[in-house]
């Protein structure tokens, strides 16, 4: 069998966009039935969640979608995952200019923006730590729609 696709989602605190991009990602592999052959993951750009839950409202937002987010832990990117990840997909362009940094030092997968998998109008995850509820409601909606798109290029990956 070959290797699964691998799949890293990006954000800066780790406990809001990229947790929920994770697993709304793995909701939709898993009801593609290609669990087997996609792993997903997350991860930070900041040091300072590491080990943390999803906040609070990421997880009741994820909850209200039928998607289960509790058991997932903050850790902080590494320059390691460029070599080990296919996809690296930043949430912002602070993000991409974070990584793109070390990118330009390490080499490995270049990384992107996740919303250019997407079709909305928005290219990048407003950050929605200090908003309201409606900001994760957002969050929910851009990257459920990009993860469609990320889906069927990783089909084209596979086929
Ligand atoms: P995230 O949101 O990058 O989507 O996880 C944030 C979480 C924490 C902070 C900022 C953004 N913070 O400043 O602590």
């Amino acid at each position: 069998m070959t290797e699964p696709v691998k799949v890293l989602f990006v954000c800066l605190g780790n406990i809001c966009r990229s947790p929920s991009a994770e697993g709304v990602f793995r909701s939709l592999v898993t009801r593609a039935g290609l669990a087997d052959q996609i792993d997903v993951d997350s991860c930070g750009t900041g040091h300072w969640h590491i080990g943390k839950s999803p906040d609070a409202r990421a997880q009741e937002a994820a909850q209200r979608r039928g998607i289960d987010i509790s058991g997932l832990r903050a850790r902080q990117f590494s320059s390691e995952d460029l070599d080990s990840f296919d996809y690296v997909l930043v949430m912002d362009r602070q993000n991409l200019a974070d990584i793109k940094d070390i990118w330009h030092q390490n080499g490995g997968t270049e990384p992107a923006l996740f919303l250019e998998y997407g079709n909305s109008e928005h290219q990048e995850v407003p950050d929605p730590y200090y908003g309201g509820d409606e900001g994760f409601e957002m969050v929910l909606d851009l990257i459920h729609q990009a993860g469609e798109g990320l889906l069927a290029d990783i089909r084209g990956r596979l086929a």
